[in-house]
């Protein structure tokens, strides 16, 4: 199975009609597209860690549930803000469950009905996957457009602070993560357990 991390859009659309006062129609088209895959990434992540809220299961299940809501909610608002950035730049954000499979890159989140650690260990992969992508579109829009750079910049300071509630779950004294090294969900999930059953 194919780890996460990947990917640029693969369909171009065509230019607005108009977009954001100062971009060319072709630049504000250019931005959209960047965000439509950040808007696929994030209804994703969103769908998915409710998934885990609702199969984790084992000793630590309240604290991984309880977890687990906030970061949703969070990572819907910036769905939402995403999508209105690429409605203002004139383009039609996607935002439909049947678009969003065949656009994306990546496969669906690999792990069912499982214990916290070893879900933790699955989403550490799926944060890295969305982390590294949005932080290559702020860099690639930058200098064409410092807002959706900013707008992008911001999210990715909160994502990477939830990705660090996950990690820290992961992590040993010694600062080393349980799922160094894994390049699929499943491998990762593995690795989190038997890495809780030394240390625990
Ligand atoms: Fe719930």
């Amino acid at each position: 199975m194919a780890t996460r991390t990947s990917r640029k859009p693969k369909t171009s659309s065509a230019a607005p009609r108009y977009t954001v006062p100062g971009l060319t129609t072709e630049q504000g088209g250019m931005v959209a597209e960047a965000l439509q895959q950040r808007l696929n990434a994030l209804n994703d992540l969103a769908l998915t860690l409710k998934h885990v809220h609702w199969n984790v299961v084992g000793p630590h299940f309240i604290a991984v549930h309880e977890m687990l809501d906030p970061q949703v909610d969070a990572v819907r608002a910036f769905a939402d803000e995403v999508a209105e950035r690429i409605a203002t730049l004139g383009a039609a954000p996607v935002g439909t469950p049947g678009a969003l499979v065949e656009q994306r890159t990546w496969d669906d989140y690999a792990v069912g009905r499982a214990g916290a650690i070893e879900h933790l260990g699955a989403l550490d992969l799926v944060y890295q996957g969305v982390l590294a992508e949005h932080r290559q579109v702020a860099e690639d829009v930058e200098e064409v457009d410092p807002v959706t750079n900013d707008l992008l910049i911001t999210q990715l300071g909160q994502l990477e602070l939830f990705h660090w509630f996950i990690r820290a779950h992961l992590e040993s004294s010694g600062g080393e993560l349980s799922t160094s090294d894994a390049r699929t969900e499943t491998a990762a999930a593995a690795k989190a357990g038997r890495g809780r059953r030394r240390t625990g």
